[in-house]
């Protein structure tokens, strides 16, 4: 069966390693998975003050993530954290209360950075907010990618075998943790 997977980059600079690693990812994904970007970046910042009546940009938002079966998040590492746009694009999502976009749904977290701990602390980080919004996790293979010069083209190819390997494998096992969960938690149910 097919999956639609949403995903979400952390970064919003136009030159994002992070976007290039996610277009590498579309690329590698297997033809069981259908990719399509969610983007963030036109939401106000939140607070409870919109609970009652959210802009249509947050309804839309909402209803993206409503309309895909697991969600990956592509993110930077900033100040040894999420960058405060994803930030905020997951508060808007876990609200109004009892209407959290995440609960259920599977997803899986990957990033890149030029230093050598190459977004692992930002997934640490990451990996508690989506454990509080209740959204199931693919807990391995994790991949901290540190990019290298030239590592990804701007068209998400990349020009390393072993990593292309690796980042296949990892949408692989990202399908086999998607169609796990959703066989014991439909949606629905
Ligand atoms: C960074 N960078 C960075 N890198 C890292 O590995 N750990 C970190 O904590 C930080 N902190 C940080 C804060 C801020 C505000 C910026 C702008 C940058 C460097 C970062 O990895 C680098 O800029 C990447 O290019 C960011 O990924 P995108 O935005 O290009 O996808």
């Amino acid at each position: 069966a097919k999956h639609k997977v949403g995903y979400l980059i952390g970064s919003l600079a136009k030159g994002s390693i992070n976007r290039k690693l996610a277009k590498a990812l579309v690329k590698l994904a297997p033809p069981e998975l259908e990719m399509t970007e969610i983007p963030f970046k036109d939401l106000p910042l939140y607070s409870y003050d919109y609970d009652a009546d959210f802009p249509p940009v947050a309804l839309e938002f909402k209803k993206a993530i409503a309309s895909v079966q697991a969600v990956l998040f592509v993110t930077p590492e900033y100040n040894r954290s999420i960058p405060g746009g994803l930030k905020n694009a997951i508060d808007w999502a876990s609200r109004p209360y009892g209407k959290n976009s995440f609960a259920r749904k599977p997803t899986a977290v990957i990033g890149t950075s030029p230093g050598a701990i190459a977004t692992a602390v930002a997934q640490q980080s990451l990996r508690s907010v989506l454990s509080f919004c209740n959204a199931p996790q693919m807990n391995s293979p994790e991949a901290y990618i540190q990019f290298t010069p030239g590592l990804i083209t701007d068209d998400g190819e990349v020009t390393v075998e072993s990593t292309e390997t690796f980042l296949r494998n990892y949408m692989d096992e990202f399908h086999m943790f998607i169609a796990r969960v959703l066989q014991v938690l439909p949606p629905d149910a």
